[in-house]
């Protein structure tokens, strides 16, 4: 027989099943069989009956679009209401949106995609944390670049600041540049939100790092809408970087949202030099031409309007305050949970996910497993989705974890 991958010019990478989708399905398949389970592996918010949740203004403004006029192609840098809408939502409006530009991507992942392919040159590696959203690494080494990691926590499960400062020197002895992804607020995996002083220390660093080398920034912003009073902090941190780095925020509609399947979303970036951002701006635009050409229109049209008006914008809000409310409820339950049974986790205050490190994190969720409680192994921990767990079996879930741990 011939080989099978001779056709294709490059290898495919061995685990190309997304391992996530394959533990969601065993457990589907076990509840199916009349199994009681508990499924914590899925990153989309899900009611505590089992239903997707979906903002209703949301679902509203796509049956009232404009078909006619989103049948059209976007224009390829994105629908101009919708950037700016998308920046003032992002930066507020003040000085960082004053230096902001922006281009429209198929979601958080199409933002990243870009700030991967053009802040980077083939066989350099971006910098992030030791526990990060695995499509990271798939991104960088589907586009010839690679991840390098730094150690998340400290000893007390704060952010290693120090570790961070060190990688990125080193990033930057090696390469002559680096590029640093941070998923803050609301850490997919961890569940953490730097804080005050943790995001300073970030600033100094960078600064730093930016006094010898072109330092570029990204803030991956995916879960920031459900980070409560955390969600902006980052902002001024983020503003005294700007005259040592570029700031790119990867944006999306995602979970904003509730619109997985749209495919929303924009890359930001902010340059406190005009001919640095017009720069950046002439060759995003180039790159999505060559990527995707144009993003979905309609989609552009519904968000956009949705930010743009202020009743709709409101109502948004306010349906998704009560979003907010149901995860927040899991999450206090979680934590009074692991309080109460010595489950040490990371400061967890909001977001899809938290993780709880452990020795071996594939033992602990196969362990869990045999209880019919599903979490996702990940390096030195397991990460559990309470957006897809119902308030009613957290405390089973942290009862099976403390099992396993022990
Ligand atoms: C950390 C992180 N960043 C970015 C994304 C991008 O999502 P999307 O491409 O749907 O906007 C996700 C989605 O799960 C995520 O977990």
């Amino acid at each position: 027989m011939s080989d099978p991958h001779r056709v294709l010019a490059r290898d495919v990478p061995p685990g190309a099943d997304d391992p996530i989708f394959a533990l969601n399905a065993e457990a589907r398949r076990r509840a199916a069989a009349g199994e009681s389970i508990v499924n914590a592996t899925l990153g989309a918010l899900i009611h505590d009956d089992g239903r997707l949740a979906v903002l209703p203004s949301v679902v509203e403004a796509l049956r009232e679009a404009p078909v006619e006029r989103a049948a059209g192609y976007a224009p390829i840098a994105g629908d101009p209401t919708f950037l700016r809408q998308a920046t003032l939502d992002a930066l507020g409006d003040g000085a960082l949106a004053g230096a902001a530009t922006a281009v429209a991507t198929p979601g958080g992942s199409g933002a990243l995609h870009l700030a991967v392919s053009n802040f980077l040159a083939p066989g350099q590696h971006l910098l992030t944390s030791r526990h990060y959203w695995g499509p990271y690494e798939t991104m960088a080494t589907h586009a010839g670049r690679a991840v390098r990691t730094f150690e998340t926590f400290d000893d007390r499960l704060r952010f290693d600041a120090a570790a961070f400062g060190a990688a990125l020197a080193r990033s930057i002895d090696e390469q002559g540049r680096a590029l640093v992804v941070l998923n803050f607020p609301c850490h997919n995996p961890t569940g953490y939100s730097l804080d005050d002083e943790e995001w300073r220390a970030v600033a100094d660093a960078v600064r730093e790092a930016g006094r010898r080398a072109p330092v570029t920034v990204v803030i991956d912003l995916a879960y920031a809408a459900f980070g409560g009073a955390r969600a902006r902090s980052w902002r001024a941190p983020v503003a005294s970087m700007l005259d040592r780095a570029v700031v790119l925020v990867a944006w999306t509609a995602s979970k904003a949202f509730t619109q997985y399947g749209a495919r929303v979303g924009a890359l930001i970036a902010v340059a406190e030099d005009a001919a640095t951002r017009e720069a950046v701006a002439a060759l995003l635009s180039v790159a999505c031409r060559g990527t995707w050409s144009n993003c979905n229109h309609l989609g552009q049209l519904v968000v956009g309007e949705l930010l743009a008006d202020p009743t709709k914008r409101a109502r948004t809000e306010e349906e998704r305050t009560e979003l907010v409310d149901l995860l927040d409820a899991r999450v206090a339950a979680f934590r009074d949970a692991a309080a109460a049974r010595g489950v040490r986790h990371p400061r967890y205050e909001g977001g899809f996910f938290v993780a709880v490190p452990c020795a071996d994190g594939a033992r602990t969720a196969a362990r869990m497993r045999d209880d019919g409680v599903f979490v996702v192994p990940i390096d030195g921990a397991v990460r559990i989705a309470l957006c897809s767990t119902a308030v009613a079996d957290v405390d089973r879930l942290v009862e099976s974890l403390a099992g396993a741990l022990e």
